[in-house]
């Protein structure tokens, strides 16, 4: 399983890469704004800075426009700012297209803001690198998100579509081990998702006798 942090601050990418189990980096337009990274150059300046951060890893950029010409400008001036890019384009029906025209010149695609397994089989039929599931967004409707996740990989499975499985919209350690167990290829987590998965009172009880036995 891959695990790629969901925001666009730079000191948490670099705390999550010196970790040493980052694979990359998902923003959306919200993650950017909340760093306050206003106008066009400031945000292509900041896809760089995230991706020399994380040296190899996808790093997915998203583009503004709703209809194909303009996803496809964008998504051209994204992909070649760095040639870790992903281009993350909206499940829309000109997104669909953007998605077919983007695999076909064989530039990396993210789709972002899925919500159910009909959109996940259209993404994948389109193409797409990866596919993202808001599972967190989906509890918060009462719908299982990791549920969703469990029915896209089955999907995949029984067509062996190559797109990959990202679950998004990740908010605590339980869902990366849940989405874990349901086969999702990737988590895109809050840094403090990751971290909590370290936490174990036996481990902290266990280590404390082993280091007291050591001083014996
Ligand atoms: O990757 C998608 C994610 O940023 C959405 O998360 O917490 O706003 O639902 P959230």
């Amino acid at each position: 399983m891959k695990f790629f942090i969901d925001t666009a601050n730079l000191a948490q990418i670099k705390e999550a890469a010196e970790f040493g189990v980052l694979d990359g980096v998902t923003t959306n337009p919200s993650l950017m704004a909340k760093e306050g990274i206003k106008g066009e150059a400031a945000v292509m300046k900041h896809y760089v800075d995230i991706c020399n951060i994380v040296k190899g890893g996808d790093v997915s950029a998203e583009v503004l426009s709703t209809d194909l010409a303009g996803m496809i400008r964008e998504g051209e001036a994204l992909a070649a700012l760095h040639p870790q890019i992903v281009v993350k384009i909206p499940m829309i029906r000109d997104g669909i297209k953007a998605l077919k025209y983007f695999s076909e010149k064989g530039i990396k695609t993210n789709c972002t803001l899925v919500f159910s397994p009909g959109q996940a089989l259209l993404a994948a039929k389109a193409g797409a690198t990866y596919v993202s599931p808001f599972i967190g967004r989906l509890d918060d409707v009462s719908f299982d998100g990791v549920d969703l996740i469990a029915q896209i990989v089955h999907i995949y499975g029984n067509y062996g579509y190559k797109t990959q499985v990202l679950a998004a919209s990740i908010r605590h350690s339980l869902h990366i081990i849940r989405c874990a167990e349901a086969g999702a290829d990737v988590a895109t987590c809050p840094l403090s998702a990751i971290t909590d998965l370290l936490k174990h009172p036996l481990t902290d009880i266990g280590l404390a006798k082993f280091l007291e036995d050591a001083r014996k």
